[in-house]
């Protein structure tokens, strides 16, 4: 008999049709009269399927070693429920032990485990109910974010994990080498990358947006899902070494064109996960932050507040609030200052623009004042930075004399200029990285839960 998935039981079985279902064991009880309640999960949804299993059941003999975290395959009738927590339950037929679970030394008990322990058990945290739910709504929310670009016709474009170029400049990149780090070939003192395997020093990739770019000044819209890596070494509860990054990118956009993407990016994603994942969402803002689906709500209902960065210093430094790094026109905003813009100024997202131009990368377009960059950066509760993006600098000149103040050299990108040289076209793109967005909609405080397995300086298992 096939299987049939315990989220499908529960919404559409009929009573009195005869499935079979098979998954892990939450929990079982026993009864003085001699039959045992047992919740089974799969993964399929939040809860479990409450199966009663009497003791002529074939397969009961082994009933004892039906412990939390054991697998099994069930055959019963769907049943009306007694109960009202859930619609039907199973009264099973037949019950096959799969797989034991050590009772003594299966690490997931009944009680409340912290993050921090959960961590080292990465490869069970999924069967959780909090890491299952994270699991499902990474899914939904990829899949939205597909849905949103393909829905306008982006296209999704695959841009290289290794690269020889710094798109951030912000030297924080990983080294890719095949060469034996305990014989170094040099040449001078210096390591010779002549040697390496791709005859240059090359890393892995920091953002997919240089190469996205040559996709959006040729086929048009486009946007890169996939893994990016910084060797930031800090540990804050919102940065990652290994993170997914989106990245659309899409040419004849000025900078309102792409807030105006971004934003509608953001509702179409936060909109769709509160649609398709209820039953995890209701679990989240029970159990991990109260205020999680109000949020989320008042992204939903609001338009973004649209505010300069210079606006933003005034405001922070009028606030007479007590910061810990100090407000001045032409330093980064920290997260302290980003949070109280978007939640105790203005209680809503916020998206900066014309960002210094000392602070950003590159590629960000000059503004006429001299000082600004067409940059913007989406801000949300409790999160902060969300999403940076930018217009782009499409003027050659004016781009190849920003990479020499930045210390780069336009030859070592002499691609990236033909793309000004050859039919430039003003243009815009933003990243919004993934897991800060799964922080955002599940409530979750550190970002290392929001990823399946997570990598930050001294943390590589799994
Ligand atoms: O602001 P960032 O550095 O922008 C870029 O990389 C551009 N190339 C994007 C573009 O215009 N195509 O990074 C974009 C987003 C941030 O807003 C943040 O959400 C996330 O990526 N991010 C991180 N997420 C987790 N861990 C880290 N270490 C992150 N660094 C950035
Ligand atoms: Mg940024």
């Amino acid at each position: 008999m096939s299987r049939t998935r315990i989220n499908h039981v529960l919404q559409t079985s009929e009573p009195g049709s005869i499935v079979n279902v098979r998954g892990w064991v939450r929990t079982r009880r026993d009864s003085k009269q001699g039959f045992s309640f047992v919740e089974l999960y799969d993964g399929s949804c939040f809860s479990g399927l409450q199966i009663v299993v009497d003791a002529n059941v074939p397969g009961y003999e082994h009933i004892k070693e039906v412990t939390t975290g054991a697998s099994l395959s069930v055959t019963g009738e769907v049943k009306a429920s007694q109960g009202a927590k859930q619609r039907v339950e199973l009264l099973a037929q037949k019950l096959e032990l799969l797989g034991k679970a050590d009772a003594e030394t299966y690490p997931l008990q009944k009680k409340q485990h912290s993050f921090e322990f959960l961590r080292e058990i990465a490869h069970l945290r999924p069967r959780t109910n909090t890491f299952g739910a994270i699991a499902r709504v990474r899914n939904a929310a990829s899949a939205a974010i597909h849905e949103f670009f393909q829905e306008r016709g982006f296209n999704y474009v695959q841009t290289p994990i290794i690269t020889t170029s710094d798109c951030e400049g912000a030297g924080q990149m990983f080294s890719v080498t095949t060469m034996d780090l305990h014989k170094l070939a040099k040449s001078g003192g210096e390591v010779d990358f002549n040697q390496d395997f791709f005859g240059k020093h090359a890393s892995l990739t920091v953002s997919g947006q240089l190469e996205a770019e040559i996709f959006a000044c040729s086929v048009g819209d486009c946007y890169t899902f996939g893994p990016t890596f910084r060797a930031e070494n800090s540990n804050t509860t919102r940065h990652l070494a290994e993170f997914w990054m989106v990245e659309p990118e899409m040419p004849f956009y000025d900078l309102d064109d792409n807030m105006a993407l971004a934003e509608a990016f953001i509702k179409h994603v936060v909109g769709r996960i509160m649609e398709r994942r209820a039953d995890d969402m209701q679990f989240f803002n029970e159990r991990i932050d109260t205020t999680v689906i109000a949020t989320l709500r008042n992204i939903l209902d609001h338009e973004f507040i649209r505010l300069s960065y210079t606006e933003a210093i005034e405001i922070l430094e009028k606030s007479g609030q007590k910061w810990e790094y100090p407000i001045a026109w032409g330093g980064d905003l920290q997260s302290e200052h980003e949070r109280f813009l978007t939640e105790q100024h203005f209680k809503q997202p916020v998206i900066l623009f014309n960002y210094p131009r000392t602070l950003k990368p590159f590629y960000m377009r000059c503004n006429e004042d001299g000082k600004t960059v067409r940059a913007m950066d989406v801000l949300v509760p409790r999160v902060g930075e969300i999403i940076g993006g930018s217009q782009r600098e499409e003027r050659l000149d004016v781009l190849e004399l920003r990479m020499k103040e930045c210390g780069l050299n336009p030859a070592d990108y002499w691609w990236y200029v033909d793309l000004r040289r050859y039919g430039t076209v003003p243009h815009a793109g933003f990243g919004l990285g993934f897991e800060r967005l799964i922080q955002l909609v599940t409530g979750m405080v550190n970002i290392r839960d929001c990823i399946p397995f997570h990598r930050v300086p001294k943390s590589a298992d799994f």
